[in-house]
């Protein structure tokens, strides 16, 4: 999407050569605008996909996902990070290892937000390692549901994610592909 390649290029910032910054406009401060275009990209591209739902992860998926909810006009699930106050027999959790940020985190969702059959679309922000997205594709197919697409915001190419998940049979659409970052400066596919 050359509209969010232009914006990763003019606001993004090299941290390393393993991490870019895009808080002014997908991890803090968020362009709403840019937000729909978004949406509107992923709807269009699984709009024969019988989606059912979209879920993501929270927090900085939740904005490209709920414009692509409100595309697709279906519900938008995310999936929590932070231990529900409760544990109770409604709740599903798997574990998660974030290698960018070196933490283990619980990815939590309620049992009545996705069904069997239900064909969900998975957003995320970044893929990198593909870690949490794998997490959160085993508490959806845990639950009987489909995941009938992925599609994320920023792919970092140079790690790992896309290969573990295309292997897997899943169909990835990324927005923008990463191939290096090295000497401040982005290079994409
Ligand atoms: P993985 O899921 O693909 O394995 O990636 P990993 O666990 O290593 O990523 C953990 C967190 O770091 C995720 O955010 C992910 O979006 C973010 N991340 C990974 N690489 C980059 C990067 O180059 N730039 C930025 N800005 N973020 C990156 P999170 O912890 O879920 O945070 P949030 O969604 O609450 O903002």
């Amino acid at each position: 999407m050359e509209k969010l390649k232009e914006k990763i290029l003019s606001e993004g910032k090299v941290i390393s050569d393993s991490i870019l910054k895009v808080d002014s406009f997908l991890n803090h401060q968020v362009d709403v605008n840019l937000m729909k275009e978004i949406g509107e990209e992923f709807g269009k591209y699984f709009n024969s996909k019988n989606i059912t739902k979209v879920v993501t992860i929270e927090s900085s998926g939740i904005s490209p996902a709920t414009m692509t909810a409100l595309y697709l006009n279906v519900p938008l699930v995310f999936l929590k990070k932070q231990k529900p106050n409760t544990l109770n027999n409604d709740i599903l959790q798997t574990t998660v290892k974030s290698f960018t940020k070196g933490e283990t985190y619980e990815l939590t969702v309620s049992k009545k937000y996705l069904q069997k059959d239900d064909n969900i679309l998975l957003i995320d922000d970044f893929l990198a390692n593909g870690e949490a997205a794998s997490g959160a594709i085993r508490l959806i197919e845990a639950l009987g549901s489909n995941v009938s697409g992925i599609g994320i915001v920023i792919e970092k190419s140079f790690q790992p994610g896309r290969k573990l998940l295309e292997s897997r049979g899943y169909d990835i659409y990324s927005l923008a592909r990463i191939k290096q970052l090295s000497d401040g400066k982005i290079y994409f596919l």
